[in-house]
């Protein structure tokens, strides 16, 4: 059965001018209705499998390249095989690179769509939670190189966005939670209130599509309000990164056993228990906080991270300057702060009792 679609569409204002987050109960019919000798798709293979008869067209179109969802995917070292296949299929300047996938189809597709003859228009079919509710919108790309997570990167929002909730039914429980980690996220960003009230609906996300449209629209025009002011991440687009410096320095200390939005629910919980050791922020707050966190992360509680690895990890986090650590804190939540921080016992002492005994 079809969902109702509780949102039409949300526009987004960019250096390269608008483009708009779509709702739809049925990606596969606008995908199918793109293809053309001007089309390239750049597909997730799982999702081609997965799939294949609502992709039956698109599967045989003239151009398509599969994209294994893995880290090593998305490397500098792979980009010029990208870039051979598409030069193959005789890509243009007047083109469209389509890309149907989560985060990994989105970072490898925004960059090639970036360097391709100085720029050529992308669309984006996100797959995955975390893809719907958070990074389909921003503009960024992110590349690793030399073994180094997202050090490469650039600024190319898609032309168009199309979310469809169905295709989440056959996303993992944990690839869920990893986008349910980037909601919680804006949502804290935003203050205790809206806290409250995902973290009251949190068992109903999975079960009504409806309800959870509600917070990925609610996630995208919360992210919308910062990115539009900033959208080259200079000043105030820099609280996104809440949890990401610790979440960072988890994913690279367990080599990213841990997807990403539920490392950075982890290291949402961990920036807190620091404002909660600075004195910034309350224990019923924190408490409050890390129920919801703690239901999200829940299989990773135990699992093993090395002090050191992690500290390493962190240290070389790419926001620091002058052997600080600069760290997204939301002090009081709602008042999310920059704060330096400097790598000392203290800092040590909070994270390791947060790895041993507060997160488990
Ligand atoms: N550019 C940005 O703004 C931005 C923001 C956040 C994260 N990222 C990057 O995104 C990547 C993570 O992306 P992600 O979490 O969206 O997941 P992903 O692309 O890594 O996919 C996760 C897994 O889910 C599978 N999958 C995808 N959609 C599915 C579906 N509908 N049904 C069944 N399986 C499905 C994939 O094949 C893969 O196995 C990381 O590399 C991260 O750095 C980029
Ligand atoms: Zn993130």
């Amino acid at each position: 059965m079809v969902d109702l679609l509780v949102f039409d569409s949300l526009p987004i204002q960019s250096y390269q001018g608008a483009y708009e987050a779509h709702f739809s109960a049925n990606m596969f019919s606008e995908i199918n209705a793109t293809i053309s000798e001007k089309t390239h798709f750049i597909v997730d293979e799982n999702i081609a499998k997965l799939y294949q008869n609502e992709l039956k067209s698109c599967l045989s179109a003239p151009s398509i390249l599969f994209i294994h969802a893995s880290e090593e995917s998305k490397s500098l070292e792979k980009i010029p095989y990208y870039i051979k296949h598409l030069i193959d299929q005789g890509v243009r300047r007047h083109h469209t690179l389509i890309a149907i996938g989560g985060g990994i189809v989105q970072d490898i597709t925004a960059f090639l769509a970036t360097v391709l003859m100085r720029g050529i228009d992308w669309h984006f079919y996100p797959t995955t939670l975390l893809a719907q509710a958070d990074s389909c919108i921003g503009s960024k790309s992110s590349i690793n190189a030399y073994g180094i997570k997202n050090i490469l990167g650039t600024f190319m929002p898609p032309k168009k966005i199309i979310i469809d909730t169905q295709i989440l039914e056959t996303l993992s429980e944990i690839d869920f939670r990893s986008g349910i980690g980037e909601i919680l996220k804006i949502h804290l960003i935003e203050g205790l209130h809206a806290l409250e009230a995902i973290s009251n609906d949190y068992g109903m996300l999975k079960k009504d599509k409806k309800i959870l449209q509600k917070y990925i629209y609610a996630s995208l025009k919360m992210k919308k309000k910062i990115i539009e002011e900033d959208e080259f991440d200079k000043k105030i687009r820099n609280i996104l990164n809440y949890g990401h410096s610790f979440g960072h320095a988890i994913e690279s200390a367990t080599q990213y056993a841990i997807p990403h939005g539920i490392a950075v629910t982890l290291g949402i919980d961990m920036a807190n228990y620091l404002s909660l050791n600075l004195g910034e922020l309350n224990q019923a707050n924190f408490d409050r906080i890390h129920k919801t966190l703690a239901i999200n992360y829940q299989g990773f509680e135990k699992h093993p991270v090395s002090l050191d690895t992690f500290l390493n990890a962190i240290s070389k986090d790419k926001k620091n300057s002058d052997n600080k650590l600069k760290l997204i804190l939301n002090n009081d939540v709602g008042k999310v702060e920059i704060i330096e921080q400097e790598n000392n016992l203290f800092f040590k002492n909070v994270c390791e009792r947060y790895l041993n005994e507060v997160r488990c």
